[in-house]
């Protein structure tokens, strides 16, 4: 791949109409580019999570998608409540989704444990009060 690519997706926090939106776009985008299936497979989770995480708990967020011969960059950015406690957040289990959120199928606290096991690199930077940066890193080759 001699070219590199930069997407950019916008995010509206509870607008569960159009959510998963960002990463299906995503997928789109690394399928013309003709990406194999299984690194498309593992970027489209961890997408789809960070995303949905941002329309459950956030007010709006952007995701950044780079892909260069190396791998596939993903940032997703948000103004939100942020996380006051890390570590807790990433637990298996650990959630604060509304009954309204469960109701509708979310709300396992998977979403973060599930980036974690697709992603190669995976970091999270939060500020309480202002929002939420995610960055997820998928090596190619
Ligand atoms: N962008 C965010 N802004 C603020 N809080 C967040 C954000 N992302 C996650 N959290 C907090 O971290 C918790 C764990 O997130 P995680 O994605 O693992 O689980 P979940 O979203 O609750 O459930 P699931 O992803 O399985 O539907 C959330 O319940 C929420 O409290
Ligand atoms: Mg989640």
């Amino acid at each position: 791949m001699a070219k590199s690519y930069l997407h950019l997706f916008r995010i509206q926090g509870q607008d569960f109409q159009n959510a998963g939106k960002a990463s299906t776009g995503l997928k789109t985008i690394l399928t013309q580019i003709g990406i194999d299936a299984d690194i498309i497979r593992r970027a489209a989770i961890a997408a789809y999570e960070a995303e949905m995480n941002v329309v459950m708990y956030a007010q709006e967020g952007l995701m950044t998608v780079e892909v260069n011969s190396s791998g596939i960059r993903i940032s997703v950015e948000d103004k939100g409540p942020g996380i006051s406690d890390i570590d807790m957040a990433m637990r298996e289990g650990y959630s604060t989704a509304t009954d309204e959120m469960r109701e509708m199928g979310f709300g396992a606290g998977m979403g973060r444990p599930n980036i974690k096991r697709n992603a190669d690199e995976f970091k999270v930077k939060s500020t309480v009060g202002v929002g939420t940066q995610v960055d997820v890193r998928i090596s190619i080759n």
